[in-house]
Order: C-alpha cells, then sequence, then structure tokens
C-alpha cells in the first residue's frame, strides 16, 4: 500500500492505481483543550474502489502516523445521515461523542503499543 500514496507534507494522502487517484484522506494535528490530537477530513474513495477496504486501509495508515506521532486520540466529523462512513468509522472502533448542525463527532481512543 505504502507505495500507491504519495505523502504530501500538509497531512494529504492521495491513492492511486496506476497514475490515476482513487481516493484521498486528510489529517492533521490539532490542539484540543490544550492536548495534541489528530484530526480526520477530506476522506473519500471514488465509487468504483469502494467497499474493498481502502477506506480502512487509509485509516489504518493515518492512525500510525498518529500513534508514531505520540498522538493517541483523534476525531472527526461525519454527517448524521452518512450511514455508510457511519458504518466504516464504528467498525474501525469510531464512537461518537456529540451532534451538532447535523453532524456527529466521533472520536478514537490509540492504543500506546
Ligand atoms: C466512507 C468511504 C471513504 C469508505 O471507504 P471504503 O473504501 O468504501 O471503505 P471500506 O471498503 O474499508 O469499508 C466499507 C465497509 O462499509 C460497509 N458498507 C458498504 N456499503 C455500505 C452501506 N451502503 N451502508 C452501510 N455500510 C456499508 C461494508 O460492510 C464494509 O465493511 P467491511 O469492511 O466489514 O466489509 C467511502 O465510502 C466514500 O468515499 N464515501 C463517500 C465520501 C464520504 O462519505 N466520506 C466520509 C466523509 S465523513
Amino acid at each position: 500500500m505504502e507505495d500507491r500514496i504519495r505523502h504530501f507534507p500538509d497531512g494529504q494522502l492521495i491513492v492511486e492505481d496506476g497514475h490515476t487517484p482513487i481516493g484521498q484522506i486528510g489529517f492533521d494535528i490539532v490542539e484540543c483543550k490544550r492536548k495534541r490530537i489528530g484530526y480526520v477530513n477530506l476522506f473519500y474513495i471514488v465509487p468504483e474502489y469502494r467497499n474493498t477496504g481502502l477506506g480502512k486501509q487509509l485509516i489504518q495508515y493515518v492512525e500510525k502516523f498518529f500513534i508514531n506521532s505520540n498522538v493517541f486520540e483523534y476525531h472527526l466529523n461525519v454527517a448524521t445521515k452518512n450511514e455508510r462512513a457511519l458504518e466504516v468509522y464504528k467498525k474501525n472502533g469510531m464512537v461518537k461523542i456529540k451532534e451538532e448542525n447535523n453532524k456527529f463527532r466521533m472520536k478514537k481512543i490509540l492504543s500506546h503499543e
């Protein structure tokens, strides 16, 4: 997978099939209540490549990046009606922490091991 990812310094991963971009995930480290946490956004896989585990691999890649950066909690926002994304996040161990403006804020605590 690593060789299919172009890692941009601004926290944006683009996955390519050949030279065609087929997905992306954005991530950042931010300060929240005096704590450094990760934040994920701009997560998208083109429709023909969905449901093949690519989303899960991108999440795992970003989680490794956070752990290697000594960040053990990350958040994201997802539309309350986005059932597919909610399912993917739940399966990856994320939990809802609040609902605001038709969006859920979700978080995951990462293991130090
Ligand atoms: C969310 C998204 C990035 C996930 O990527 P993906 O490559 O499809 O994810 P995966 O293949 O790793 O996981 C798909 C899982 O969703 C489940 N799923 C598939 N279609 C579903 C549906 N219509 N409703 C609920 N769950 C669904 C599958 O059961 C699968 O689970 P599994 O790993 O146990 O088989 C992708 O669907 C997408 O780009 N969606 C549009 C943009 C978007 O909503 N982004 C998130 C914004 S917060």
